[in-house]
């Protein structure tokens, strides 16, 4: 009993490593853009997992706001409506389609959301950190945002001004409104990230924030009272909560923030938020002045993706081009697609997207270096020795350099991936491994040794073939994050579940062991884990 009591305790208090996504606007169903970062996510939590450690990884959507709420109209059903039936018929099916592996999903609409937001801002409210006044200025409803007049685009009028993001005419607003006293925090704000230097990444959005803040930060409009789709304020419900505010508390509430003490503790503050660079400032500046102000802890790192672009512009849902993610994964198939853009492009730089570029690296890096690696070592265990796999008892410096590899592979891709969300340069390090092992089949040429029929010779090939399936066994254990189907039939093709136990089991600690997979292992040949692919559709 007091084992029992023990272990359960050692449980929650244990940190969680907990990594959130943006919580996404239902207006419209996701495009590539969302997927990015939520693949991104997705890959860092599987990642930690496999490190063996308590991860929590969070999704959701934000439902409240002007925007929904037009649309909603616009489509004849109530905001409530239209919310569910994009949640359940677009958003969540397609994180289920990408093999999203969330620990929870979030609506903003959610009571158990909605109670604590209130609680929250009364919270504020109480301490003197929000006070009514009055507001005027251009609003953008695409950003859900008050622009300054210095950042607006010229329109097709006089009068008339554009949104630089959105490119669309911003409105006048002129509310009386509830503040929250943001301009109070700089200084602090300039304190905390002076003795955080990694709270914002990559630096050029660190920049970006302290630039922002080292001007003078004006007070934050919060409150609403031209519509009323969003939270209540609790003591004036003529008001509304301006949907910002709303929604960056999600990471709270659905972490346990007032209803759940032991698990709030164990998660918060979250390891990583993920954002774009369009909304930074939410979550570098707004955000954490929100939480000084109640008195809780900061998030640990805020780190900021690039645009995916499509001729220069972000990628929205006004420009898509008509690619949807699932156009792209019945072409390319789900593994390839999640692999795809964290290879292409360097996370936290803009990227764009090219039915060519992901052809090309499909069919040389995923095609050719690893799916066909994995055919031919599992056809030559078939064709020499029956499917089961032998021992290696003639290593020597080139089986050596293989091992060496690994370790290298290993060290890298856990830095880089695990550490500084480098997944391009992680991945990388991963298929340098792979083409180091073709090299070395290459040059050790294994179906000519096969043709020595001394003991020596046969000793030779089933050192050759043990070691590339070794290979393939850490392989399959290191790209499970990016590409979990393919590295489960690999897996499977490699026979090792009988003698290692489920993929998901595996760790980063121990991948570099050499010598895990047992010789006697059944190697089959299974499916071609990367297919030739079919012409591209006509669009
Ligand atoms: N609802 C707010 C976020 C609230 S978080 C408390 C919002 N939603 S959004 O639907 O507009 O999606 C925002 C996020 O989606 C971006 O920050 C980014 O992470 C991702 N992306 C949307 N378009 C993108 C690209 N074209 N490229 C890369 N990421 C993009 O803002």
């Amino acid at each position: 009993m007091a084992a029992t009591e023990d272990h359960t305790s050692t449980e929650a208090q244990r940190s969680a490593y907990y990594v959130t996504t943006p919580i996404y606007y239902v207006n419209d169903r996701p495009h590539l853009g969302h997927a990015y970062t939520t693949v991104a996510g997705d890959v860092l939590t599987r990642w930690h997992r496999q490190r063996g450690e308590n991860v929590w990884y969070l999704t959701g959507t934000d439902e409240h706001g002007q925007k929904i709420m037009r649309t909603a109209d616009a489509n004849g059903v109530t905001p409530q409506q239209w919310c569910d039936k994009l949640v359940e018929e677009e958003w969540k099916p397609l994180w289920q389609h990408l093999e999203i592996a969330n620990d929870d999903f979030i609506r903003t609409t959610q009571k158990r959301h909605t109670d604590r937001v209130q609680e929250f801002v009364q919270d504020l409210f109480d301490k003197g950190e929000i006070y009514k006044g009055g507001y005027e200025g251009p609003y953008c409803v695409g950003c859900e945002e008050y622009k300054l007049p210095g950042e607006l685009l010229p329109g097709a009028t006089d009068d008339e001004k554009l949104c630089p993001v959105h490119k669309r005419p911003v409105e006048w607003l002129e509310e009386e409104n509830y503040f929250f006293r943001l301009s109070a925090y700089g200084p602090k704000l300039l304190e905390f990230y002076a003795a955080n230097p990694d709270f914002i990444q990559p630096a050029s959005a660190r920049n970006e924030v302290l630039r922002f803040v080292e001007q003078d930060l004006k007070d934050l409009s919060i409150s609403r009272s031209t519509f009323n789709w969003g939270v209540p304020l609790p003591w004036d419900e003529k008001h509304v909560l301006y949907v910002w505010v709303d929604a960056l508390q999600n990471y709270i509430t659905a972490a346990g923030y007032g209803s759940d003490p032991e698990r709030f503790a164990e998660l918060w503050p979250a390891s990583v938020h993920l954002v774009g660079k369009d909304i930074l400032r939410f979550h570098a500046v707004i955000w954490p002045a929100m939480l000084m102000a109640a008195g809780l802890p900061l998030p640990k790192r805020v780190v900021a993706n690039g645009w995916l672009m499509v001729g220069g512009e972000k990628m929205s849902k006004s420009n898509l081009t008509g690619i949807s993610p699932t156009d792209l994964t019945s072409h390319f198939g789900v593994d390839a697609y999640r692999y795809y853009f964290l290879r292409a492009i360097p996370f936290g730089t803009d990227g764009s997207f090219s039915w060519e570029d992901f052809t090309a690296r499909y069919t040389s890096e995923l095609a050719n270096d690893y799916g066909n690696l994995a055919s031919r070592v599992a056809a030559m265990v078939g064709k020499y020795f029956d499917g089961a796999l032998p021992a290696a008892t003639a290593a020597g410096p080139a089986e050596q350099a293989v091992v060496d590899g690994l370790a290298k592979a290993v060290s890298e891709a856990d830095r880089k991936i695990g550490e500084e969300l480098d997944f391009a340069g992680g991945i990388a390090a991963i298929f340098e491994f792979v083409k180091l092992v073709n090299g070395y089949l290459t040059e050790q040429e294994p179906w000519k040794v096969a043709k020595d029929t001394s003991d020596e010779g046969q000793a030779r090939l089933a050192t050759i073939l043990y070691t590339a399936a070794e290979a393939l066994r850490a392989t399959a254990v290191l790209l499970n994050p990016v590409m979990p189907s393919t590295s489960e039939k690999l897996w499977e093709s490699l026979g090792a579940e009988a003698s290692l136990g489920s993929l998901a089991s595996q760790t980063i600690a121990t991948v570099a062991d050499w010598g895990r997979l047992p010789a006697g292992s059944t190697v089959v040949k299974g499916d071609i884990l990367f297919p030739r692919l079919e012409e591209k559709p006509a669009s």
